[in-house]
């Protein structure tokens, strides 16, 4: 067995992490780009971060982070597959959570790939799951079923001008949502619109006389939302606007698609598995239990 010494990380520890994240993507699944030097800096290094490793035989078996958000410190965590079961999770665990609690009134624990184990592990330090997400990916090298659009609706692309149309498709279609932020229009354009964002493949449906019916927005190998209004519901639409946009991204040169969708949300679970689209990991947050407040006996993990 090998010998297990606790040591503070720093920016130049961000190889090993990476290296060591790679190792549990091939078992635990995910996205790739949570594995990339710089996600990992964001929550491993940088001001106010706090993180530390277990090296056995000069390999990184365990790294964790607490770094300081806005309301709340936040937790993340990698332990290498081949040395679990022995105590380094619940123990890297433990430490942090006595550096968060001591840094600020709130806290709350993430990881990008759930597996059974970890969920165990939070609910038996007294923490319950708050939000949780099914990471999809679709293979785009495929060919795509063709799927007609409901009578009367046409496609319109994002431009200058019919931002307005797609602000209130999205508001129309995601108000009765969970957790919907009812941002302004200038608040969702903000958070959608980065470098990539692709316009040619983000659309707006709209009905004969130019009310909008649904759109779909997208990025770079990310189908970031779709959404049909409740009255245009069950009629083919949000499918219609999903697959478009899938043989746009095929068109722009993407080979795969990815999305998140949210675990309360079956109707979407339900369209894109249906459209080809797999779950390859769970993104969850954890946070502690209220006061009096009782343990999940079940563990939602797929
Ligand atoms: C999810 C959503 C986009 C579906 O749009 P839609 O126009 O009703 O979808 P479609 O009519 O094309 O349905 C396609 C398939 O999705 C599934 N589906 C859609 N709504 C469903 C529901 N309420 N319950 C179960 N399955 C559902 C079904 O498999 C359906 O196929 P079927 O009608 O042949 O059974 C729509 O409900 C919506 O806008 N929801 C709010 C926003 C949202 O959650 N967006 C997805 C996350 S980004």
């Amino acid at each position: 067995m090998v010998n297990v010494e606790w040591a503070a990380l720093a920016d130049g520890n961000i190889a090993e992490i990476a290296d060591l994240a790679r190792r549990c993507m091939v078992r635990d699944g995910g996205l790739r780009a949570t594995t990339s030097p710089g996600f990992l800096a964001r929550r491993y290094a940088g001001a106010g971060v706090t993180a530390v490793g277990a090296f056995g035989d000069g390999e990184l078996l365990a790294c964790g982070a607490v770094r300081p958000m806005k309301a709340a410190s936040a937790i993340a965590a990698l332990v290498d597959p081949a040395h679990r079961g022995r105590g380094l999770g619940s123990s890297l665990l433990d430490r942090l959570l006595d550096v968060a609690k001591r840094q600020s009134e709130r806290l709350q624990v993430e990881t990008e790939s759930l597996t059974q184990e970890a969920h165990e592990l939070f609910l038996s330090r007294g923490l319950r799951q708050t939000f949780a997400e099914d990471v999809c990916r679709c293979d785009l090298t495929r060919p795509l079923s063709q799927i007609p659009l409901p009578q009367g609706i046409r496609l319109e692309e994002w431009t200058a001008n019919n931002q307005g149309a797609f602000y209130e498709a999205y508001q129309a279609s995601f108000a009765d949502r969970p957790g919907f932020p009812g941002w302004s229009q200038e608040q969702w354009i903000d958070w959608l619109v980065d470098d990539e964002f692709l316009p040619q493949c983000s659309l707006v449906a709209r009905t004969a006389d130019g009310t909008p019916a649904g759109f779909v927005a997208c990025a770079e190998g990310f189908l970031v939302q779709v959404g049909s209004i409740p009255e245009w519901r069950r009629g083919g639409l949000g499918r219609a606007l999903a697959a478009t946009a899938m043989e746009r991204m095929r068109r722009h040169g993407d080979t795969e698609v990815f999305l998140d969708i949210n675990v309360n949300n079956p109707a979407s679970a339900a369209l894109f598995q249906r459209l080809g689209f797999s779950v390859i990991a769970r993104r969850a947050r954890y946070e502690p239990l209220a006061n009096g407040e009782r343990s999940q006996v079940s563990s939602p993990v797929t």
